[in-house]
């Protein structure tokens, strides 16, 4: 009888963000999966003070263990571009999550990620953006070691057939700070990217949010109440079914692979028109010989994803 694995050793870095906290709890609520060493917020959906309160308010919802770091409050070279057209003043709308109680960490969350992979041994651990980049480019500017030391990156980011939703040609993780994007893309990381295009196939739906409020649980609640508020800015700007729970992918990749497909191509970042500033130039036809430095995952099983979600959000 072969030895169960040991979990996968990750960092997630987030800027919370309903679909953020979700995947935080999905993450939380997988620990046979999934070992979460550490939670660095990011300035992004809103500014840095309120992403790692709200980060600290969603482990605590968990009622997992978690350290929670405050990593960057800006872009590398840019102002902060925010989305709270999106999520709400708090980033957490829809759901009254108590002030944490959880202290956040000392450190930085730059300095967490530099210590974490300079101590873990070569390969085994996971870093999983789910916000602007600011954070993970800023540790391997500070340590440029340490990107040789990371077992692979799996980010909530980018889009071609989806092109942009913060600009015609941009999607908001990558176009708040492309500069980051491209340090981590040209970083030589394995890494696995996880667009719009895979993400605007994950839409929640009527039953599912109904799902959740029936489990009448403070996470049920929650979940139902953030997604019920997310989903109201796609519904409107696509007419879509459902909002698109983009973060989860990335957790959801991670515990089941197999509910996505996509291809390894060559993904570039657009850093120097203001026109297309941020887009991901996704070389999906491999049209040009650039070497392909990413999986771009396109395809997502919906009702597969919403399943896992839903077992696991109520194991908590
Ligand atoms: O474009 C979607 C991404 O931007 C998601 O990560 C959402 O949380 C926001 O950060
Ligand atoms: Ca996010």
């Amino acid at each position: 009888m072969s030895r169960p694995k040991p979990p996968r050793k990750i960092i997630i870095d987030t800027d919370p963000g309903q679909d953020d906290a979700v995947a935080i709890l999905l993450a939380l609520a997988s620990p046979e999966e999934i070992e979460v060493l550490g939670i660095t917020a990011v300035a992004g959906n809103v500014p840095l003070a309120l992403t790692e309160a709200n980060a600290r308010r969603v482990v605590e919802l968990s009622g997992r263990p978690a350290r929670v770091f405050a990593g960057c409050d800006r872009p590398m070279h840019r102002a902060l571009v925010t989305a709270e057209h999106v999520h709400g003043k708090t980033g957490l709308d829809g759901a009254d999550l108590p002030v944490p109680r959880l202290a956040l960490e000392p450190q930085h969350g730059v300095d967490f990620i530099v210590e974490t992979l300079m101590r873990e041994p070569p390969g085994t651990v996971t870093l999983c953006p789910l916000g602007p980049l600011t954070n993970i480019a800023t540790a391997f500017r500070r340590a440029p070691e340490i990107a040789a030391r990371v077992q692979e990156i799996v980010l909530m980011g980018g889009a071609y057939f989806e092109v942009g939703n913060i600009t015609p040609a941009a999607e908001f993780n990558i176009y708040v700070d492309p500069e980051a994007a491209e340090i981590v893309l040209k970083s030589g990381c394995r890494v696995v990217m996880v667009p719009l295009d895979a993400t605007h196939k994950a839409l929640t739906s009527r039953d599912w949010i109904a799902r959740m409020r029936a489990l009448e649980t403070p996470v049920g609640r929650a979940v139902a109440g953030w997604t019920d508020f997310f989903e109201r800015f796609d519904v409107a700007k696509y007419g879509s079914e459902g909002g698109p729970l983009h973060d989860p992918c990335v957790i959801a990749w991670l515990l089941a692979p197999g509910l996505f497909s996509g291809r390894e191509i060559n993904v570039e970042i657009e850093t120097g028109s203001e026109l297309t500033l941020g887009m991901t130039v996704a070389d999906w036809w491999r049209v040009t010989d650039r070497p392909a430095n990413a999986l771009f995952l396109r395809e997502v099983d919906r009702d597969g994803l919403f399943a896992l979600l839903t077992e696991r959000l109520a194991r908590l």
